[in-house]
Protein backbone atom coordinates (compact mmCIF):
# COMPACT_ATOMS: atom_id res chain seq x y z
CA UNK A 1 0.00 0.00 0.00
CA UNK A 2 2.67 2.21 0.95
CA UNK A 3 4.51 1.40 -2.47
CA UNK A 4 1.49 2.04 -4.46
CA UNK A 5 1.18 5.59 -2.70
CA UNK A 6 4.94 6.39 -3.30
CA UNK A 7 4.40 5.24 -7.38
CA UNK A 8 0.88 7.60 -7.43
CA UNK A 9 3.42 10.70 -5.43
CA UNK A 10 6.39 9.98 -7.66
CA UNK A 11 3.97 10.36 -11.23
CA UNK A 12 2.23 13.07 -9.86
CA UNK A 13 5.48 15.10 -8.93
CA UNK A 14 6.79 14.16 -12.30
CA UNK A 15 3.51 15.05 -14.55
CA UNK A 16 3.43 18.47 -12.52
CA UNK A 17 6.91 19.47 -12.97
CA UNK A 18 6.60 18.61 -16.71
CA UNK A 19 3.00 20.64 -16.76
CA UNK A 20 4.76 23.97 -14.77
CA UNK A 21 7.92 23.51 -16.89
CA UNK A 22 6.34 23.52 -19.81
CA UNK A 23 4.15 26.43 -19.18
CA UNK A 24 7.03 28.42 -18.12
CA UNK A 25 9.07 27.85 -21.18
CA UNK A 26 5.70 29.11 -23.06
CA UNK A 27 5.32 32.43 -21.52
CA UNK A 28 9.55 33.10 -21.19
CA UNK A 29 9.56 31.93 -25.37
CA UNK A 30 6.42 34.00 -26.72
CA UNK A 31 5.81 36.89 -24.67
CA UNK A 32 5.83 39.84 -27.26
CA UNK A 33 7.86 43.30 -26.14
CA UNK A 34 7.05 45.14 -29.07
CA UNK A 35 8.24 49.15 -29.30
CA UNK A 36 4.91 51.40 -30.83
CA UNK A 37 5.83 53.46 -33.69
CA UNK A 38 9.75 52.41 -32.42
CA UNK A 39 9.91 54.03 -29.24
CA UNK A 40 7.44 56.83 -29.51
CA UNK A 41 7.94 58.05 -26.11
CA UNK A 42 11.10 58.92 -26.54
CA UNK A 43 11.82 60.04 -30.18
CA UNK A 44 9.56 61.25 -33.13
CA UNK A 45 7.51 58.66 -33.98
CA UNK A 46 7.97 55.98 -36.81
CA UNK A 47 11.79 57.22 -37.82
CA UNK A 48 14.98 55.38 -37.61
CA UNK A 49 16.02 57.31 -34.38
CA UNK A 50 12.85 55.73 -32.94
CA UNK A 51 13.13 52.19 -33.97
CA UNK A 52 16.84 51.81 -33.13
CA UNK A 53 15.72 53.39 -29.65
CA UNK A 54 12.79 50.67 -29.53
CA UNK A 55 15.94 47.83 -30.00
CA UNK A 56 18.19 49.54 -28.00
CA UNK A 57 15.47 49.32 -24.91
CA UNK A 58 14.90 45.83 -25.15
CA UNK A 59 12.17 45.73 -28.08
CA UNK A 60 11.55 42.50 -29.59
CA UNK A 61 9.42 43.84 -32.21
CA UNK A 62 8.54 47.31 -33.97
CA UNK A 63 5.29 48.37 -34.53
CA UNK A 64 5.03 50.53 -37.54
CA UNK A 65 1.87 52.06 -39.82
CA UNK A 66 1.80 51.80 -43.77
CA UNK A 67 0.36 54.32 -45.90
CA UNK A 68 0.65 55.07 -49.67
CA UNK A 69 1.97 58.34 -51.70
CA UNK A 70 0.89 59.48 -54.66
CA UNK A 71 3.07 57.01 -56.97
CA UNK A 72 2.30 54.04 -54.96
CA UNK A 73 4.80 53.85 -52.99
CA UNK A 74 4.44 52.71 -49.45
CA UNK A 75 5.39 55.17 -46.32
CA UNK A 76 5.95 54.50 -42.61
CA UNK A 77 3.68 57.40 -41.08
CA UNK A 78 0.83 57.39 -38.60
CA UNK A 79 -1.94 60.01 -39.78
CA UNK A 80 -3.20 60.47 -42.90
CA UNK A 81 -1.60 63.83 -43.05
CA UNK A 82 1.77 65.18 -42.76
CA UNK A 83 0.52 68.10 -40.61
CA UNK A 84 1.36 66.85 -37.32
CA UNK A 85 4.45 64.73 -37.49
CA UNK A 86 6.36 66.87 -39.97
CA UNK A 87 7.10 70.20 -41.29
CA UNK A 88 4.63 70.07 -44.16
CA UNK A 89 1.12 70.22 -44.72
CA UNK A 90 -1.32 67.56 -46.63
CA UNK A 91 -2.11 64.63 -47.15
CA UNK A 92 -0.10 61.11 -47.61
CA UNK A 93 -1.56 59.97 -50.53
CA UNK A 94 -1.12 63.62 -52.21
CA UNK A 95 2.90 63.76 -51.89
CA UNK A 96 5.53 61.20 -54.15
CA UNK A 97 8.28 59.59 -52.58
CA UNK A 98 10.67 62.33 -53.14
CA UNK A 99 8.36 64.75 -52.11
CA UNK A 100 7.44 63.24 -48.67
CA UNK A 101 10.95 62.52 -47.77
CA UNK A 102 12.70 66.22 -48.32
CA UNK A 103 10.31 66.90 -45.29
CA UNK A 104 11.62 67.11 -41.55
CA UNK A 105 9.93 64.26 -39.75
CA UNK A 106 12.01 64.88 -36.46
CA UNK A 107 12.06 68.72 -35.48
CA UNK A 108 8.47 69.02 -34.27
CA UNK A 109 9.32 66.92 -31.45
CA UNK A 110 13.26 67.87 -30.41
CA UNK A 111 15.21 69.92 -32.80
CA UNK A 112 17.77 67.63 -32.15
CA UNK A 113 15.93 65.05 -34.81
CA UNK A 114 15.41 67.54 -37.72
CA UNK A 115 17.47 64.85 -39.82
CA UNK A 116 14.90 62.34 -39.83
CA UNK A 117 12.45 61.47 -42.57
CA UNK A 118 9.41 59.32 -43.68
CA UNK A 119 11.28 56.24 -43.73
CA UNK A 120 10.14 54.51 -46.76
CA UNK A 121 8.52 50.33 -46.14
CA UNK A 122 11.60 49.21 -48.18
CA UNK A 123 14.03 50.79 -46.36
CA UNK A 124 12.28 50.12 -43.26
CA UNK A 125 11.98 46.08 -44.40
CA UNK A 126 16.51 46.51 -45.42
CA UNK A 127 17.40 47.67 -42.17
CA UNK A 128 15.30 45.67 -40.18
CA UNK A 129 14.10 42.42 -41.06
CA UNK A 130 15.41 39.22 -39.91
CA UNK A 131 16.67 41.22 -37.02
CA UNK A 132 13.56 41.68 -34.92
CA UNK A 133 9.63 41.00 -35.20
CA UNK A 134 8.07 43.29 -37.42
CA UNK A 135 4.60 44.19 -36.42
CA UNK A 136 2.62 45.93 -39.24
CA UNK A 137 -0.11 48.11 -39.49
CA UNK A 138 -1.75 48.86 -42.45
CA UNK A 139 -3.34 52.52 -41.54
CA UNK A 140 -6.83 53.52 -43.39
CA UNK A 141 -6.43 50.84 -46.11
CA UNK A 142 -9.72 52.05 -47.58
CA UNK A 143 -7.79 55.03 -48.73
CA UNK A 144 -5.30 53.18 -50.30
CA UNK A 145 -6.39 50.88 -53.36
CA UNK A 146 -4.01 47.98 -54.05
CA UNK A 147 -2.01 48.56 -51.07
CA UNK A 148 -2.29 45.05 -49.49
CA UNK A 149 -0.80 43.82 -52.69
CA UNK A 150 2.12 46.32 -52.54
CA UNK A 151 3.01 45.47 -48.94
CA UNK A 152 2.68 41.63 -49.79
CA UNK A 153 4.42 42.28 -52.44
CA UNK A 154 7.48 44.06 -50.32
CA UNK A 155 7.57 40.98 -48.54
CA UNK A 156 7.43 38.41 -51.10
CA UNK A 157 10.76 39.75 -52.68
CA UNK A 158 12.54 39.26 -49.23
CA UNK A 159 11.38 36.27 -48.84
CA UNK A 160 9.64 37.23 -45.51
CA UNK A 161 6.44 35.49 -46.36
CA UNK A 162 6.51 31.77 -44.28
CA UNK A 163 5.00 32.90 -41.21
CA UNK A 164 8.41 31.52 -40.02
CA UNK A 165 8.69 32.56 -36.13
CA UNK A 166 6.31 34.91 -36.36
CA UNK A 167 8.96 37.16 -37.82
CA UNK A 168 6.41 39.11 -39.30
CA UNK A 169 3.17 39.97 -38.26
CA UNK A 170 -0.18 42.04 -40.06
CA UNK A 171 -2.33 43.63 -38.38
CA UNK A 172 -5.25 46.53 -39.11
CA UNK A 173 -8.68 48.24 -37.49
CA UNK A 174 -10.07 47.13 -41.13
CA UNK A 175 -11.04 43.70 -41.26
CA UNK A 176 -11.85 43.47 -44.95
CA UNK A 177 -8.35 44.48 -45.63
CA UNK A 178 -7.10 41.50 -43.40
CA UNK A 179 -8.91 39.10 -45.04
CA UNK A 180 -7.03 40.62 -47.97
CA UNK A 181 -3.78 39.83 -47.01
CA UNK A 182 -4.56 36.75 -45.37
CA UNK A 183 -5.81 35.76 -49.03
CA UNK A 184 -2.19 36.89 -50.35
CA UNK A 185 -0.12 35.82 -47.61
CA UNK A 186 -1.76 32.91 -46.05
CA UNK A 187 1.15 31.91 -43.52
CA UNK A 188 1.48 35.45 -42.13
CA UNK A 189 -0.25 35.85 -38.66
CA UNK A 190 -2.89 38.66 -38.85
CA UNK A 191 -4.03 40.82 -35.81
CA UNK A 192 -7.29 42.40 -36.14
CA UNK A 193 -7.47 45.56 -33.69
CA UNK A 194 -10.16 46.39 -31.36
CA UNK A 195 -11.15 49.40 -29.47
CA UNK A 196 -14.16 49.45 -28.06
CA UNK A 197 -15.62 50.56 -24.54
CA UNK A 198 -15.38 47.93 -21.46
CA UNK A 199 -19.09 48.38 -21.69
CA UNK A 200 -19.81 47.86 -25.28
CA UNK A 201 -17.36 44.88 -25.40
CA UNK A 202 -16.11 42.27 -27.55
CA UNK A 203 -19.28 39.94 -28.18
CA UNK A 204 -18.52 36.14 -29.28
CA UNK A 205 -20.03 36.43 -32.69
CA UNK A 206 -17.60 38.96 -33.36
CA UNK A 207 -14.70 36.77 -31.95
CA UNK A 208 -16.15 34.32 -34.01
CA UNK A 209 -15.81 36.05 -37.50
CA UNK A 210 -12.39 36.40 -37.57
CA UNK A 211 -11.43 33.10 -36.56
CA UNK A 212 -11.13 31.82 -40.59
CA UNK A 213 -8.14 34.76 -40.54
CA UNK A 214 -6.87 36.30 -37.93
CA UNK A 215 -4.54 34.56 -34.89
CA UNK A 216 -4.47 37.67 -33.22
CA UNK A 217 -7.06 39.68 -31.59
CA UNK A 218 -5.42 43.05 -29.88
CA UNK A 219 -7.50 45.29 -27.73
CA UNK A 220 -6.79 49.04 -26.44
CA UNK A 221 -5.46 48.53 -23.06
CA UNK A 222 -8.90 50.90 -21.31
CA UNK A 223 -11.23 48.00 -22.93
CA UNK A 224 -8.95 45.00 -21.07
CA UNK A 225 -10.00 42.81 -18.17
CA UNK A 226 -9.38 39.55 -16.99
CA UNK A 227 -12.34 38.25 -18.90
CA UNK A 228 -11.45 39.89 -22.31
CA UNK A 229 -8.59 38.43 -22.32
CA UNK A 230 -9.74 34.71 -21.13
CA UNK A 231 -12.58 34.93 -23.99
CA UNK A 232 -10.32 36.01 -26.80
CA UNK A 233 -7.85 32.72 -25.65
CA UNK A 234 -10.69 30.82 -25.80
CA UNK A 235 -11.53 31.40 -28.87
CA UNK A 236 -8.07 30.32 -29.87
CA UNK A 237 -6.84 33.48 -30.56
CA UNK A 238 -3.33 35.29 -28.81
CA UNK A 239 -3.33 38.41 -27.74
CA UNK A 240 -1.23 41.17 -28.05
CA UNK A 241 -2.74 44.93 -25.80
CA UNK A 242 -2.08 48.39 -26.71
CA UNK A 243 -0.44 51.06 -25.70
CA UNK A 244 0.76 50.20 -22.29
CA UNK A 245 2.92 52.90 -20.45
CA UNK A 246 2.09 52.63 -17.47
CA UNK A 247 3.51 50.09 -15.23
CA UNK A 248 0.30 49.43 -13.01
CA UNK A 249 -1.11 48.48 -16.66
CA UNK A 250 2.11 46.28 -17.64
CA UNK A 251 1.35 44.40 -14.19
CA UNK A 252 -1.95 43.62 -14.62
CA UNK A 253 -1.70 42.13 -17.77
CA UNK A 254 1.07 40.25 -17.05
CA UNK A 255 -1.19 38.35 -14.50
CA UNK A 256 -3.88 38.03 -17.35
CA UNK A 257 -1.33 36.81 -19.65
CA UNK A 258 -1.64 38.35 -22.29
CA UNK A 259 1.20 37.32 -25.46
CA UNK A 260 2.27 40.63 -25.71
CA UNK A 261 1.82 44.62 -25.05
CA UNK A 262 2.72 47.14 -27.51
CA UNK A 263 4.11 50.34 -25.81
CA UNK A 264 5.95 53.81 -26.39
CA UNK A 265 8.31 53.10 -24.10
CA UNK A 266 9.52 49.67 -24.72
CA UNK A 267 11.71 49.65 -21.24
CA UNK A 268 9.14 49.34 -19.34
CA UNK A 269 8.21 45.96 -20.66
CA UNK A 270 11.84 44.29 -19.49
O1 LIG B 1 -0.47 48.63 -32.52
C1 LIG B 1 -1.70 49.12 -32.16
C2 LIG B 1 -1.83 50.59 -32.20
O2 LIG B 1 -0.75 51.17 -32.86
C3 LIG B 1 -3.12 51.03 -32.86
O3 LIG B 1 -3.37 52.38 -32.70
O4 LIG B 1 -3.46 54.70 -33.43
O5 LIG B 1 -1.44 53.88 -32.32
O6 LIG B 1 -1.95 53.16 -34.62
P1 LIG B 1 -2.52 53.58 -33.30
CA1 LIG C 1 -0.22 51.67 -35.09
Amino acid sequence: MRAFATIILFIFMVAYRMVSGLTKERRGHSFIKIGHRGAAGYCPENTFASFNKALELGANYLEIDIQMTRDGELVIIHDPTVNRTTNGKGRVRDFTLKEIQSLDAGSWYHSKFSKERIPSFSEFLNTYAGKVGLLIELKKPHLYPGIEEKVANELLIRGLVSGENNQVIIQSFDQISMKRIHHLLPNIPIGILIKKTKINGLSNKELESYVNFATYVNPKVTMVNKRLIRRIHQHGFKTMVWTVNKRSEKNLLKNYSVDGMISDYPDLLK
